[in-house]
């Protein structure tokens, strides 16, 4: 089996690759643009791995795309490269439109040339599979869930410019009968986590004592998945999903976001003690501008049709990624002194 992963470099990226390379045996080519959230020190565990191979190229590049497909000759493709933190798509929407609508169309394109040149019996068992997030479906009340076919109705640039990329996807299939499959996963969590996004965020700056920014009252409720969990799903997807279908991907762990805060600062006292109980470092902060109050997915689908399970619960993954955060500051000291962690995505600043 050939794979040909984008944005292998990132967080869930590296981890599927982990995933395929290590647990599976698999051929990967990780294709990535190192932005500055691609880091090859998350694939340490792979290189040098005969199966493993690296190729740096940005997907809106569709000569690259092309090259890298040909030489490869990949039996699936698995699409994750794109421009992925909120705050910064507020701030800065340019890159986001760039590369997760425009990388996402080249990337379809070079793969059609591929796939309709391929022999009938490969082309036949060729997948690409596009990754997404459930930020598409918008927000809800209080009640609910996210099923595949909840309409799509993003708030942020960044979640339109996914949706987009959905749509594309899509349209390739139904137009083109290009062998897509789709699946939009809920908030990950877990180790190699750039140190932008919530949890990484608090637990490096609960352990420097540094103040814990909470946007508005923490009252937003997320669906937790640890990433190891999101990869195997992946996978799954990939292998078994039926071609044109959406998968739903989530672990039934929903929290509000101040709960996860105070649950990594009870974490974090009881495994590294400091003098100072860490939840007296919370701060409130302005609301992000469009903030989607909750998110929360119905996995069934992916439950029953592949037989897929969350193996770990937000208590025991959680727990799990603070250890792995205590372990490995040779991963995390060198983003943190790159990244200032200065507050991103208050309308009024811009980069465009
Ligand atoms: N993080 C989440 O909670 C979450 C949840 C659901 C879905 N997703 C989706 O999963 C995918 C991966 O997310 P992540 O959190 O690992 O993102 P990430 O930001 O950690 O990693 C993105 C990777 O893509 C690479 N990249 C960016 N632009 C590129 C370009 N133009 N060409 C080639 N490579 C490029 C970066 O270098 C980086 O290695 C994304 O498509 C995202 O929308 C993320």
């Amino acid at each position: 089996m050939r794979v040909m992963v984008t944005g292998g470099a990132g967080f869930i990226g590296s981890a599927l690759v982990r995933h395929l390379v290590l647990d599976r045996g698999y051929e990967v080519l990780n294709v990535d643009a190192l932005t500055y959230a691609g880091n090859l020190e998350s694939l340490r565990a792979v290189e040098g791995q005969p199966g493993y191979r690296f190729f740096q190229a940005n997907i809106c590049d569709r000569a690259e795309m092309e090259r890298a497909i040909a030489q490869f000759r990949p039996d699936r493709l698995m699409h994750l490269a794109a421009e992925s933190h909120v705050d910064r798509s507020i701030t800065g929407a340019a890159d986001f439109i760039q590369t997760n609508v425009v990388g996402t169309f080249n990337l379809l394109e070079a793969a059609r040339g591929y796939w309709s040149n391929l022999e009938p019996d490969r082309a036949v068992n060729f997948r690409f599979l596009h990754v997404s997030t459930d930020e598409v479906y918008g927000s809800l009340g209080d009640e609910g869930l996210f099923a595949e076919e909840t309409p799509y109705d993003p708030s942020s640039p960044y979640s339109a410019s996914k949706a987009s990329s959905d749509h594309l996807a899509k349209a390739w299939q139904r137009t083109y009968g290009l062998p897509v499959v789709i699946s939009n996963c809920s908030n990950n969590y877990g180790p190699y986590h750039f140190p932008e996004k919530l949890i990484p965020l608090t637990i490096l700056n609960a352990l420097a004592g540094e103040p814990l920014p909470v946007y508005g009252k923490g009252e937003n409720v997320r669906d937790w998945l640890y990433v190891e969990d999101h990869a195997r799903a992946l996978d799954m997807i990939a292998e078994r999903g039926r071609l044109g279908e959406t998968y739903n991907v989530g672990g039934r762990n929903e929290r509000r976001n101040i709960d996860v805060v105070r649950q990594i600062c009870e974490v974090l006292d009881r495994i590294s003690p400091s003098n100072r109980p860490r939840h007296e470092l919370i701060s409130f902060v302005t609301d992000r501008p469009g903030h989607d109050a909750r998110y929360a997915i119905d996995a069934t689908k992916l439950e029953t049709e592949l037989g897929w399970r969350a193996r770990e619960t937000f208590d025991t993954g959680i727990e799990k990624t603070v250890q792995w955060y205590l372990d490995n500051e040779w991963w995390w000291q060198p983003l943190r002194e790159r990244y200032a962690g200065e507050r991103l995505g208050l309308v009024g600043q811009s980069r465009t």
